[in-house]
C-alpha cells in the first residue's frame, strides 16, 4: 500500500493512500465541530489538494446524519445544487442531499463523471456513508486523466475526432411500463414535472435534442466531446458517458464485476446481462434503445473499443470501502465514480456543486 502520513498544525491528520487524500481527526472529542472549523480555515488547502489528488476522504468525524453531511459539503463549497438530469432515481433527504441511487442492489453503476453530458457539469461531487454496506457496495473511483493518458492512441484519437451522441428513451407518467432491465426512471421523475411544456424548457436549457414520441415517450439526444480539458489544470481528461450508455457497456461491466466479486450471484447477473444485451442488440433499433450511444456521425462505436475503455478504467480503480460517517469529495472534472452491486443494507447519499 502506497501511504504517507503528515500531521498539520491543527486538529486533523492527513494521509495519502493510493493517490487519495485521507483526513482524520487527531482527537476523540467533538469531531464534527473539529471538521467544520478546520474546513472553514483551510479552504485554499482543500481546493489545492482536491485539484492535486482528485479525491479527499474525511473519515472518523462522526458525520451522523444527512444534515451533518450537507454542512460538511457546504464547508468545502458553498455552491451546492439540487438539479439532477442523470439517469438514477434519487430521493431528497435535505435541500441539497439525495440518496445516491435508488437503483436495485444488483444493478452495477459504471464509472462516470457526474452529468458529463451537460454543458456545465458539477465541479465537485460528495458522497456520504449513512449505512455501510455489508457485502459488496463499494464506491469505486477512477482518475479519468490516467484513463486518457493510458488509452491506445489510435482508439483515443477516433473518439476525440468523432465525439459522442447519447440516446435516451424515457417513458412518461401515463406510460404503462413492464419490467425492463435497462429502463431507468420516467421523464416526469427526471424533470420533476408532469408538464410537457416545462420538461421541454428544461431540455432546451440543457441543450438536449428532444422528440416527443407516441405513448407519452420522450427521446433525448445529447452530444458531447469524448475528451475535455480540465478547467484548472488544462490537462486532457476522458470525460464522457459512453461507458454508461453504450449498449454493450453493462455486459462488459458485469463481466468485470463477476471477475472481481467472484460470487455465484455476480456470475449469474453477468450471464443474464450478456444474454439480454445480445437480444436487445438484435431485436431493437438503435434509436429505440432505452440507452445507447454512437459516434456523432451516427456510426456505431465498436464493442471492442468499449472493452478497451473499460480495461483502462478497471486498471485505475480505487475501491472506497465505506465506513459509517465517511464523506468523500471528488473533483468531478477528473475523478469518476460508480457502484458495485451489493446485498443487505447500504445507504450512500450524494451532494454536488454548480
Ligand atoms: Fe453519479
Amino acid at each position: 500500500m502506497n501511504s504517507t502520513t503528515d500531521t498539520l498544525p491543527g486538529d486533523v491528520r492527513i494521509e495519502i493512500e493510493n493517490g487519495v487524500m485521507i483526513v482524520r481527526p487527531q482527537h476523540t472529542d467533538n469531531q464534527l465541530i473539529t471538521l467544520k472549523n478546520w474546513l472553514d480555515t483551510h479552504h485554499d488547502f482543500i481546493e489545492q489538494n482536491l485539484t492535486q489528488y482528485g479525491a479527499i476522504l474525511f473519515r472518523g468525524f462522526q458525520v451522523n446524519q444527512p444534515i451533518d453531511f450537507e454542512q460538511v459539503a457546504l464547508g468545502i463549497d458553498k455552491e451546492l445544487k439540487n438539479n439532477y438530469l442523470g439517469t438514477s432515481p434519487r430521493n431528497a433527504k435535505t435541500d441539497y442531499v439525495f440518496s445516491a441511487s435508488e437503483l436495485p442492489p444488483y444493478y452495477p453503476i459504471p464509472q462516470h463523471c457526474e452529468m458529463s453530458f451537460l454543458p456545465d457539469p458539477p465541479r465537485k461531487i460528495f458522497f456520504y456513508c449513512q449505512v455501510a454496506p455489508q457485502q459488496g457496495g463499494e464506491t469505486p473511483i477512477v482518475d479519468f486523466q490516467k484513463v486518457y493518458d493510458q488509452m491506445n492512441p489510435a482508439i483515443r484519437s477516433e473518439f476525440e475526432k468523432k465525439g459522442i451522441k447519447i440516446i435516451r428513451n424515457y417513458n412518461g407518467p401515463n406510460t404503462k411500463s413492464g419490467f425492463d432491465f435497462w429502463k431507468l426512471k420516467r421523464w416526469d421523475e427526471m424533470f420533476m414535472t408532469t408538464d410537457r411544456q416545462k420538461a421541454t424548457e428544461i431540455c432546451q436549457a440543457n441543450h438536449f435534442q428532444y422528440t416527443w414520441q407516441a405513448n407519452d415517450r420522450l427521446r433525448l439526444i445529447s452530444e458531447q466531446p469524448a475528451v475535455r480539458l480540465h478547467p484548472k489544470t488544462q490537462q486532457k481528461i476522458w470525460f464522457n458517458h459512453s461507458q454508461v450508455f453504450h449498449l454493450a457497456a453493462a455486459a462488459i461491466e458485469y463481466n468485470k464485476i463477476a471477475n472481481y466479486q467472484k460470487t455465484w450471484r455476480s456470475r449469474f447477473y453477468a450471464t443474464l446481462t450478456n444474454v439480454m444485451t445480445f437480444l436487445k442488440k438484435n431485436l431493437q433499433k438503435t434509436e429505440n434503445q432505452a440507452l445507447h450511444c454512437t459516434f456523432l456521425d451516427d456510426s456505431e462505436i465498436p464493442t471492442r473499443y468499449m472493452q478497451h475503455v473499460e480495461d483502462m478504467i478497471w486498471q485505475n480503480m480505487y475501491f472506497v470501502q465505506w465506513q459509517k460517517g465517511d464523506v468523500i469529495a471528488l473533483d468531478n472534472f477528473r475523478v469518476a465514480h460508480g457502484r458495485m452491486p451489493y446485498t443487505g443494507e447500504r445507504e450512500i447519499l450524494v451532494a454536488w456543486t454548480s
